[in-house]
């Protein structure tokens, strides 16, 4: 698929988001991409990890908002709820080269990935409220857990970004590193895998998620129902058109 590039080396099976022209935002194509190639790095045997990368200065722009609006993922069968699921769910380990701007499910997808290293140059967004929208991905229950209410109160209410160094200290990263190391570093370190023995690398990675496994689910189904009525109100047509036609949105009008 043109938009997401895959391949397999050294052991390591690597997904690269690479529609830059549009900041690597996500269509339904591109999740449905991500998904298969993650069902098939669980299922390759010479696979010992996966590392997931974008592009110079952006790693995603997140959901595709054009596509969103043409095309809403309601249904529980839709690409990005295939995609959401095969991260969740991946038995092996998945190393995340952050190499720029990781905005909504390009931030919440961090949540779900075992090592994370951040260019000096990334920041990291999630804007849902501003766009008239709810957290996905068990973020609103995984962000409160790992940086305490307040500040995912920040994060979440208000939106505000983290800066490279702020997602080490909130423990959404294992690094920061200048731009131009941080994929190789990610590398270097998904290939560690292959010298560790496999089974006992998934037996820990399935009993470090045990405890939150359910309430994982239970908030990412939650998020989905409201997402969805999220998605198709007002609020969010208003962000969706400001964005497009370049100018702020106007929320005044609502109650
Ligand atoms: N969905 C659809 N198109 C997007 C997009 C997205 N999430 N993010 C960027 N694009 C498109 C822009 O519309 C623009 O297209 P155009 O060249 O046809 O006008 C192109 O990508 C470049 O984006 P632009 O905003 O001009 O780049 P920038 O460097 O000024 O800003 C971002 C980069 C990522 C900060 C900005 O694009 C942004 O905020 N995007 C939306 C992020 C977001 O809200 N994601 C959550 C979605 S749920």
């Amino acid at each position: 698929m043109a938009h997401i590039r895959t391949g397999t080396f050294n052991g390591v099976a690597t997904i690269e988001i690479a529609r830059p022209e549009k900041k690597n935002a996500l269509t339904l194509e591109m999740y449905a991409a991500m998904a298969e190639a993650l069902r098939a790095a669980e299922s390759a045997a010479p696979v010992r990890a996966v590392l997931i990368t974008g592009q110079p200065s952006i790693f995603t722009s997140g959901n595709d908002i054009d596509d969103f609006m043409r095309r809403p993922p309601l249904a529980p069968d839709s690409a990005v709820f295939q995609f959401m699921d095969a991260l969740r769910d991946c038995p092996k380990p998945v190393v995340a080269a952050v190499t720029g701007a990781a905005i909504g499910i390009g931030a919440t997808l961090l949540l779900h990935c075992d090592l994370v290293y951040i260019s000096d140059e990334a920041h990291l967004a999630m804007p849902f409220t501003s766009l008239g929208l709810v957290p996905e991905f068990a973020a609103s229950w995984a962000l409160p857990q790992r940086l305490g209410a307040v500040k995912a109160s920040e994060k979440l209410l208000l939106g505000d970004p983290f800066t490279p160094e702020e997602a080490v200290e909130l423990r959404i990263a294992n690094a920061v590193l200048p731009t131009g190391e941080v994929v190789n570093h990610a590398r270097r370190m998904a290939e560690r895998f292959n010298t560790l023995p496999p089974a006992a690398v998934r037996d820990t990675k399935r009993l470090m998620r045990r405890a939150g496994r359910a309430a994982v689910q239970e908030a990412m189904a939650a998020e989905a129902t409201l997402f969805g009525q999220r998605l198709a109100g007002a609020e969010a047509q208003e962000a969706f058109s400001a964005f497009f036609q370049k100018r702020k949105p106007d929320f005044s009008r609502f109650e």
